[in-house]
């Protein structure tokens, strides 16, 4: 789908032809989860910002990859208004969220790696005139991540394992990383209390980790046809621990974790 906007991304290869180089659009919600993505936009094809509905969007080519780049910050609301203008306003041709999120699955820890295969919103609940977690009108729950991106990024999660998951573990004082596939859910919470996460384990048993974005992008991008993924790094285990190690793994861990499978996913992206 090509909806045209601020980076209505044709041009014309070496025969005249119309070649396509729709961008793909990458966001997280904070600062600290997009690591040094748009330095790296910056020192390799420079950046061109635009401000749009109080957001930067940041264009230009990072790790060989088209790319617009832009912050959505935090909750379900933020995320689908943010989605909604990569679609529109910037003609993206897929999206990838990256950020960290709270560990659901109890084999899931901190430190390791979550790449959906699917998205809910498990504080939705229009009962009993629609199922809980249906949205209304749309008789979906759960959202499918496109199976090729998620396949790509779930690759580059390895690698980054193979080739530094050791040495991040030490440096950081991490389990040495795991890469979990399935159910992210989100809401409008930050989940901190062993009852909270306890209510989602019961809710939804294959839930591997909670966050507030994933589910609102997910869902507008089925909206519009367009193919997302979502990939999280586990900060804390959503209970009583939750809040301090959410903070210090941002501040100390986020932005390594984002910037090493970042790479490796828009390398092998851009060499295709
Ligand atoms: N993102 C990271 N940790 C989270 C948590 N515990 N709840 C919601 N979102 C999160």
């Amino acid at each position: 789908m090509s909806t045209g906007g601020l980076n209505a991304g044709v041009g014309a290869d070496g025969a005249g032809a119309l070649v396509s180089h729709r961008p793909l659009g990458i966001l997280a919600a904070l600062p600290q989860e997009l690591g040094d993505l748009i330095e790296a936009m910056r020192a390799e094809s420079g950046v061109r910002t635009i401000t749009h509905g109080q957001r930067d969007y940041h264009l230009g080519t990072v790790h060989g990859a088209p790319c617009v780049v832009t912050l959505a910050r935090v909750g379900k609301v933020a995320a689908a208004a943010t989605v909604s203008a990569l679609i529109h306003a910037f003609d993206v041709e897929a999206v990838v969220f990256t950020g960290v999120a709270g560990g659901v699955g109890t084999e899931v820890r901190v430190g390791d790696i979550v790449v959906a295969n699917a998205l809910m919103q498990h504080d939705l609940d229009a009962s009993p005139l629609f199922p809980r977690f249906e949205v209304p009108l749309l008789g979906v729950s759960r959202f499918a991540a496109d199976g090729a991106l998620a396949d790509q990024l779930a690759a580059a999660c390895e690698r980054f394992i193979a080739e530094e998951g050791g040495a991040s573990a030490a440096r950081f004082g991490t389990h040495e990383p795991r890469v979990h596939r399935g159910l992210i859910i989100s809401g409008d919470q930050f989940v901190a209390s062993a009852t909270g996460v306890e209510a989602l384990r019961d809710a939804l048993p294959d839930a591997l980790a909670v966050e507030m974005e994933g589910a609102a992008i997910a869902q507008v991008c089925y909206e519009y046809g367009v193919p997302c993924a979502v990939v999280r790094t586990i900060s804390d285990t959503a209970d009583d621990h939750a809040p301090q190690s959410f903070a210090s793994f941002l501040t100390e861990i986020a932005g390594t974790y984002s910037n090493a499978i970042l790479r490796r996913f828009l390398e092998a992206r851009g060499a295709v």
